[in-house]
């Protein structure tokens, strides 16, 4: 009996340490981007990760700071801590200007999500 419980609480330790890597790993379902700003966005992470690979939206650099594309189990960060307004490309210098590119030159081009400043920033 005991050598059986014992058995059941290592096995569901180790079942739980997967559930909870797979977690971490995705990050948080729903991100208030932008919290505290003007222009908070509410982002549904776990639904975009249904159909989209993570490569689409997140990425490394590397010591000379090139983009450097995702690889699987790479650290991911958040995007501000790069576009930070140190980034030579204007267009994506800081988290606005890469957000606005990421996320709405996406929904252009599948005609699909929010494309007007309204769908993304509600007004209150
Ligand atoms: C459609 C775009 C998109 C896709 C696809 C996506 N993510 Fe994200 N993810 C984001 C954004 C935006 C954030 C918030 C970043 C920030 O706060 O600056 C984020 C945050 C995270 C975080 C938390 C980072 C932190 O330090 O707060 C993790 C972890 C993460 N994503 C993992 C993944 C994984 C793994 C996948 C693929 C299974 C994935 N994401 C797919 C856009 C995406
Ligand atoms: C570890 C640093 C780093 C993080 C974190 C990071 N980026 Fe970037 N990103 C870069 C660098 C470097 C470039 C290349 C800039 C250039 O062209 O000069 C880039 C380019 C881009 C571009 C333009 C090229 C392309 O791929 O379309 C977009 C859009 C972009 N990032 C969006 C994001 C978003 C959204 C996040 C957060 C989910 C993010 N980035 C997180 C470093 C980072
Ligand atoms: C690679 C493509 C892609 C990227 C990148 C992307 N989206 Fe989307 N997004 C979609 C699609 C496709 C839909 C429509 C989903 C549907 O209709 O089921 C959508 C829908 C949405 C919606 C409507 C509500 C919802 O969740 O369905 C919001 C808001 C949204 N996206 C915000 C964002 C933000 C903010 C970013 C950037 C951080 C982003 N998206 C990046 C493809 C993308
Ligand atoms: C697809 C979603 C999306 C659309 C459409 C969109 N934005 Fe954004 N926007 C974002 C995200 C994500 C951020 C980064 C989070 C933040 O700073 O609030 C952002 C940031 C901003 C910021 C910076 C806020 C700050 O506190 O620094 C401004 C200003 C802004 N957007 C204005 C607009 C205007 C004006 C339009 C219409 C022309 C528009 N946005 C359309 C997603 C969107």
């Amino acid at each position: 009996m005991v050598k059986k419980s014992v058995i059941c609480t290592a096995a569901l330790a180790f079942l739980m340490s997967f559930s909870v890597a797979a977690m971490a790993d995705n990050g948080p379902a729903h991100i208030t981007l932008g919290a505290g700003g003007k222009k908070p966005v509410e982002f549904n992470h776990a639904k975009h990760q249904e159909h989209i690979t993570c490569a689409e939206c997140h990425h490394s650099k590397d010591a000379h700071g090139a983009q450097v594309a995702y690889v699987e189990g790479q650290k991911i960060e958040k995007c501000e801590t790069c576009h930070d307004g140190s980034i030579a490309n204007k267009k994506v210098k800081n988290f606005k200007g890469a957000a606005h590119t990421n996320c709405k030159g996406c929904h252009k081009a599948e005609k699909k999500g929010p494309t007007k400043c309204k769908g993304c920033h509600p007004k209150k």
